[in-house]
């Protein structure tokens, strides 16, 4: 296996900053580069393998598939598609039941921001005459690339290249008397309200306590959608089935993505009756969402985290990670956050300068969230081992470049 060519020798369009490491093995945490060096994975390649690398129900789910029928088309019946949206309606409820009974299957997170757009479009325009068209979004968001989920995404840096965008709203991230002054303003005229339980990119931050709880009344209150983005917190990443049964809020329409399908691109909306309803046959599709193989893979990860011990042993490890890390930087930690395997320490310095470089030195991949925060996202079924070995090498890459 040869090493990465240099940059300015690649055919390849220039919109990621890489690293010059290419890693062609993995095996459970571990990563393996072009020349053998072994490398712990705390970041999941941004919270998405669930199930590690190469792990053997999903390898063997992908190949058993692969070897069957990979792909058909959504002009025909997909039997692995139903299976996975019932499994995730199961997983959706509170005590096996719930609103949350209908799915419908992308590939991307920013595709199925997309579908939700679409769905609040609907809500307003349809059901409610056009009388519904204001969006709300929060500052810190982060929804995506594609043009709607950009929209409802708020950092400057990402929407003004491409203005105009379609209209949202952004509120401050976690202000009650914000929320509810937008509300109390024409609140009639809001179709939907997109937000992140825990905000993944921006920084690692929950929403407070009872603001999801305070932003479903309001919608209740006006007939407005609520949609939780659970791109990143979903599927057992925060140590429950979904981070929205933490604090016991059912959405209208809940967002799927990346842990879905282990490392195999798959996403959702998983949604109401009455909303499903209103996305009639030719609204909305796309030629691979839910593809076999796809939801085979999602069938396979599902099977292995929606279980109440690896939920368990999920939040466990969590409380092992972020104890360490309170441990590991100390006073230099603003704030160590998260939930479950989602993990963010605020620090003074940016961690892409130095630290994230320094830990992949002592062997260890970390990666940021937002300027000033360092996130880990490592594999779910990473082990008590594992997360003290993870610690130990993260210390000693702050101890080489904290100064
Ligand atoms: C909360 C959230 N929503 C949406 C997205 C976009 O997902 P994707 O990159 O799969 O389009 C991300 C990606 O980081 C995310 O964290």
């Amino acid at each position: 296996m040869s090493a990465p060519l240099p940059v300015a020798a690649s055919h390849l369009v220039g919109n990621y900053g890489r690293n010059p490491i290419a890693f062609v093995r993995g095996e459970g945490v571990r990563l393996y580069d072009a020349q053998g060096k072994a490398y712990l994975d705390a970041f999941a390649g941004v919270a998405v393998s669930a199930l590690g690398h190469a792990h053997p129900k999903l390898v063997a789910a992908i190949a058993r598939q692969a070897a069957a029928v990979a792909h058909v088309s959504n002009h025909y019946q997909i039997p692995e598609q139903e299976a996975l949206a019932g499994r995730l309606v199961a997983a959706a409820g509170i005590k096996g039941t719930g609103p949350l009974q209908k799915v419908l299957f992308v590939n991307t997170g920013t595709e199925a921001n997309e579908a939700a757009y679409k769905t609040v479009r609907l809500w307003g325009n349809v059901a409610h005459g056009g009388r519904k068209t204001r969006i709300i979004a929060f500052t810190g968001g982060f929804h995506g690339r594609t043009m709607a989920s950009l929209s409802l995404t708020a950092n400057p840096k990402y929407r003004e290249p491409f203005a105009p965008l379609l209209p949202v709203e952004f509120l401050p991230f976690g202000d009650f008397a914000a929320a509810s002054a937008a509300f109390a303003e024409r609140g009639d005229e809001i179709a939907g309200v997109f937000i992140e339980p825990i905000q993944g990119e921006g920084g690692v931050i929950p929403a407070p306590p009872g603001y999801l709880a305070h932003l479903r009344a309001l919608c209740d209150r006006h007939a407005s959608l609520l949609v939780l983005d659970e791109v990143q917190t979903g599927v057992g990443r925060c140590g429950a089935n979904f981070a929205f049964h933490l604090p016991g809020v059912v959405p209208d329409i809940l967002v799927l993505a990346k842990g879905l399908g282990g490392g195999v691109p798959i996403g959702a909306i998983v949604t109401t009756e009455a909303l499903s309803a209103l996305i009639k046959p030719g609204l909305h599709g796309t030629t691979f969402g839910g593809n076999p193989l796809a939801c085979a893979a999602g069938l396979a990860v599902t099977e292995e985290i929606f279980q109440p011990t690896m939920l368990a042993r999920i939040d466990a490890r969590g409380e092992q990670l972020r104890r360490g890390l309170a441990r590991v930087f100390g006073s230099a930690a603003i704030e160590v956050r998260g939930r479950g395997l989602l993990c963010g320490v605020q620090l003074a310095v940016e961690p892409s300068t130095k630290l994230i470089p320094a830990a992949r030195e002592h062997g260890l991949i970390v990666g940021p969230s937002g300027n000033s925060t360092l996130r880990l996202a490592p594999p779910l079924i990473i082990s008590i081992a594992e997360v003290d070995e993870l610690l130990e090498r993260l210390e000693a890459a702050w101890n080489s470049v904290k100064g």
